[in-house]
């Protein structure tokens, strides 16, 4: 476990806070999973963790954010705004299903951000850090007072997850950089403590609680942005502990999660239809599903050529449709669809009538174990250099992460770890922010 305690700094609401949390006692701490694809809050609560619903019944948030320019902006030069004008105020803003479903009826009319934490450790100039943290904050806030409506108390203190490693080329000056934000983020949303955890760690102390023996497990969790991996020692007679550093044995990380299986798919059986393997667009192509890369994203959307005169051919005009309506993330939504699918049935066939009526395409299993091929050799890599750095007997692998429920990556993990060890999970979309509670409530309380 790593991270930093926030300072707390005197001011007006600090001190109403602490007053709170002197008159209610416990309750004020909470664990924060802010993922890549879902966000989940958690308080343990006469010993169970209760997650917040964050949007309606669910207690999963999509990280998502949407805010539609409102009409008399829309003729303006957006683009010479400054970031915190055109993030406007929070009345404007839409999160989660509500942002992707706005999005999906008016791509071109607002700005639509989907799993912003996948661009937390990448190469970002000084206004695109600004446009994260704007981004973060907001998303982080909103988590928040959903939470405090829900459980009718504020919260104060949290256990924040954090990946082993953050998406991004930047290595640890990425995960620094991406921290920052975070802790940033957890200020603005009126946290005054936060402490750090690794996600596979907390998903352990999940699993952990319901465990009458003691095992060393391989946590194995490859989430929407990464894919994280540690060797745990859990069990009774390690749950009481505070501080639980020593149990983790051994841990490693990748830049690998489910966005990039979405583009692998996309790239593999919707961009075809869209000038991939063409001598003129194979490269345009590549840019317009790639919504994990900023420059390839600026590429594409800076301009887009068609004839001046005659008419231009069906793909061409397919992928202008794209960069004129902007539709990149609705393709990687198509894609992240089709494989969330392809984990129920065989083969899958899906429309994309927002780019052409009647366009359809169709895939099998066997064409997303082919087109993630460069990516599950990643995952392999991760999951043998958690196994490699630590001398002690595994006696269970837990699987968590929503990818982890896709049959395709299961047989990738039990290709690499063999099958002499049994598979457990239990949650795979809450373990970590369950965990993270769980562990809020011992390091908090006392
Ligand atoms: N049935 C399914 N089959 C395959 N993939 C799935 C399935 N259900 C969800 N997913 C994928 O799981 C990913 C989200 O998993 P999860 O909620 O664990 O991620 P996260 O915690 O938000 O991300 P991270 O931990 O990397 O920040 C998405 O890419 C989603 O498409
Ligand atoms: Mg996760």
């Amino acid at each position: 476990m790593t991270g930093r305690v926030l300072q707390p700094c005197v001011s007006y609401e600090k001190i109403v806070n602490r007053l709170l949390r002197a008159v209610m006692g416990s309750g004020m701490h909470c664990g924060i999973d802010y993922g890549t694809s879902n966000s989940s809050l958690g308080v343990v609560k006469d010993g169970k963790v209760v997650q917040a619903k964050l949007e309606q019944e669910s207690v999963y948030l999509p990280s998502a954010i949407y805010r539609a320019f409102p009409e008399h902006e829309l003729n303006d030069d957006i683009e010479s705004r400054t970031i915190r004008q055109q993030l406007g105020n929070a009345q404007g803003m839409l999160y989660g299903t509500e942002a992707i479903e706005a999005y999906i009826r008016n791509p071109g009319e607002g700005l639509f951000m989907k799993s912003p934490k996948v661009f937390l450790g990448s190469d970002l100039n000084k206004d695109q850090l600004d446009f994260f943290q704007v981004v973060i904050a907001k998303m982080m806030l909103h988590i928040l007072e959903q939470a405090r409506a829900f459980y009718g108390h504020d919260l104060t203190q949290a256990v924040v997850g954090r990946p082993i490693r953050y998406h991004g080329i930047r290595g640890e000056q990425g995960d620094k950089q991406a921290l920052a934000i975070m802790q940033h983020a957890a200020a603005e949303a009126g946290l005054d403590e936060i402490v750090f955890m690794y996600e596979p760690l907390a998903a352990a102390l999940d699993y952990e609680q319901g465990l009458s023996g003691d095992e060393v497990l391989l946590v194995v969790d490859v989430g929407g942005g990464t894919t994280d991996c540690s060797v745990v020692k859990v069990g009774p007679s390690y749950r009481q502990k505070r501080e639980r550093s020593d149990d983790l044995l051994a841990y490693a990380g990748n830049r690998i999660g489910g966005v990039d299986l979405d583009i692998n798919l996309g790239w593999h059986s919707i961009m075809p239809l869209f000038g991939r393997g063409t001598d003129a667009l194979h490269n345009k192509a590549f840019d317009a599903i790639a919504v994990n890369s900023i420059p390839s994203q600026q590429a594409f959307y800076s301009r887009f050529e068609m004839p001046v005169h005659g008419k231009a051919d069906a793909v061409r005009e397919r992928l202008y449709k794209v960069w004129l309506d902007k539709l990149s993330s609705h393709l990687v939504r198509s894609a992240e669809l089709a494989k969330i699918a392809l984990s129920d049935a065989e083969r899958h066939e899906f429309g994309l009538d927002y780019v052409e009526q009647d366009l359809q395409v169709q895939v099998r299993r066997e064409d997303f174990r082919e087109a993630i091929e460069r990516s599950t050799e990643k995952i392999r890599q991760v999951i043998d250099d958690a196994r490699q750095a630590s001398t002690s007997t595994i006696d269970k692998i837990y699987l968590t992460g929503g990818s982890a429920v896709s049959p395709v990556i299961q047989q990738v993990i039990r290709n690499v770890v063999g099958d002499a060890v049994p598979f457990v999970s239990g949650n795979m979309h809450g373990s970590v922010a369950c965990g993270l509670s769980v562990f809020a409530s011992r390091h908090f309380s006392g």
